[in-house]
């Protein structure tokens, strides 16, 4: 089919490029006239795995991208709006997708043949059917069910597998305001014969989205939650609680074979220092605010979102438990991104972490492997420094702070023993074996022995929750 994709972001271009390798014809409709050259060169625009590969299987062939909606939509048989809808406080900013439908509609006026118009974004419910669909209505003259369809098909891609996600699909959601539309979605999908469809109308199609990210949101909050209390009882692990727990056969079930299935769910009961990204953060807030409207208080959102805000800080407590002065101590902070395998640092607790350490003014040196620069949310301090290297960020710092789980950082061990050095570890991720180093604190962890911290007033304290090295 003729696909018209508008939005060359993360999700408009790995939809596009997925769908294009699927035999499908898609233009990929940008504004950024750099990222429809880029794209066109067949050179990737964003760090996916997986993407370069398949722009250049695809690129000149059934995939191309241009910055003018009219041509795209008018020799296209679909359109899919993938365009950002920003979380802006209050509620999501939906001006890019009125622009998209406004523009959609005037170049369908100039069609003659049944168009269907499928919005990708996230967006809260009723969004499509409403807002939406009367824009469509408005700018185009046409009626929709009649001239046009409308469906909502809401994408479960995590960004770095994000190719993997759409070529391996879980579950493909097909909202459409009749059964026609459905229809014609269902037809795009049919390359993914063997994937489960739910077939709904587009206001539970955009429910489906927010109710999936909420729910896995919701297990990190709950889980830093039990971490927390964790950390206040004496030799308890939250790592070994949620191992516990997970081995519910409900969690992970035992097959007729007696072998035991650990499935992904279970990656995200997981203690740390809190979630962040461009989705769950901004959904859950976007669903909360929504039920608000509907007259339904969110009491559970409400919770995940408070927890998640606080974590930051419930990690830089245990270094300022340990270590109660900051001011002229150099503390390296490991990862910028919200989580290893890319380089998205939108609401990384990271930021929060050095904006912490910042105000309690400490010598703030930070090395990521993959991001290279301070997000903008930091502020511009001449006690902050990138570091090139695990080395190099770690060989005068005081204290070590890991807050993405990069698997270069499980080097950090061996890297301290090769300088002979043993400054506090403060794990916000639990990755890495306390009895490696001989200053160790982890989120959850709960007080076990007397060695507290390197060099402070506090050590050999009794109540400290420092693993110390066999
Ligand atoms: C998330 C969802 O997982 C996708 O299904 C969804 O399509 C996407 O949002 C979206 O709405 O576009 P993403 O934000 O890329 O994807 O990231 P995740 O890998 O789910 O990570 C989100 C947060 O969960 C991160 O802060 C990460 O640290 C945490 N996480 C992730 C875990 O705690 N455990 C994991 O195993 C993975």
């Amino acid at each position: 089919m003729r696909i018209a994709i508008v939005g060359g972001g993360y999700v408009g271009l790995v939809s596009g490029a997925c769908l294009a390798a699927h035999g499908h014809d898609i233009v990929i409709v940008e504004s950024d006239l750099g990222k429809v050259q880029s794209i066109n060169q067949g050179n990737c625009p964003i760090f996916e795995a997986g993407l370069p590969e398949l722009l250049a299987k695809t690129v000149g062939k059934t995939l191309k991208a241009t910055d003018t909606i009219e041509d795209a939509v008018t020799i296209s048989d679909a359109t899919f709006i993938a365009v950002g809808t920003p979380f802006d406080g209050t509620s999501i900013d939906l001006t890019q997708i009125e622009q998209a439908a406004k523009d959609i509609g005037r170049a369908l006026k100039k069609t003659s043949a049944y168009h269907l118009v499928v919005v990708k974004s996230t967006v809260v419910p009723g969004t499509t059917d409403n807002t939406v669909a009367s824009l469509l209505e408005q700018t185009s003259g046409k009626k929709l069910g009649t001239d046009f369809g409308l469906g909502m098909n809401p994408e479960f891609l995590r960004e770095g597998t994000a190719v993997e996600d759409f070529m391996t699909p879980d579950r493909i959601v097909l909202g459409g305001n009749d059964a026609r539309a459905q229809n014609k979605l269902t037809q795009i999908y049919d390359c993914f014969a063997d994937t489960d469809k739910v077939r709904v109308n587009n206001t539970t199609a955009e429910m489906i989205k927010y109710a999936s990210n909420s729910l896995l949101a919701t297990l990190i909050s709950f889980s830093n939650e039990i971490g927390n209390l964790c950390s206040e009882l004496p030799d308890t692990d939250v790592t070994s609680v949620l191992a516990g727990v997970c081995l519910d056969k409900r969690l992970s079930p035992i097959m007729p074979n007696g072998e035991r299935v650990t499935p992904d769910i279970t990656s995200y009961l997981a203690a740390g220092c809190g979630f962040g990204g461009s989705c769950f953060p901004k959904d859950v807030n976007a669903l909360r605010k929504f039920s608000q409207q509907q007259g339904v208080k969110p009491s559970v959102l409400d919770a995940v979102i408070n927890t998640n805000k606080l974590q930051p800080e419930q990690f830089v407590a245990l270094l300022t438990d340990s270590m109660p002065e900051l001011q002229g101590k150099t503390v390296a902070v490991l990862g910028l991104a919200f989580k290893p395998g890319t380089d998205d640092t939108r609401e990384s607790p990271a930021i929060a972490v050095i904006q912490q350490l910042l105000k309690n003014d400490a010598q703030v040196v930070v090395y990521d492997p993959i991001v290279t620069t301070l997000p903008s949310e930091v502020p511009s301090s001449s006690n902050i420094s990138i570091a090139k290297n695990l080395n190099e960020a770690t060989k005068q710092a005081d204290a070590i702070l890991l807050v993405t789980a990069w698997d270069e950082f499980l080097a950090l061990a061996d890297v301290l023993n090769a300088q002979k050095r043993q400054p506090l570890v403060v794990d916000g991720r639990r990755v890495l074996t306390a009895g490696d180093f001989q200053h160790y604190r982890g989120i959850g962890l709960g007080p076990q022995t007397q060695n507290n911290g390197p060099d402070d007033d506090k050590s050999n304290k009794p109540d400290s929750n420092v693993a110390s090295a066999a």
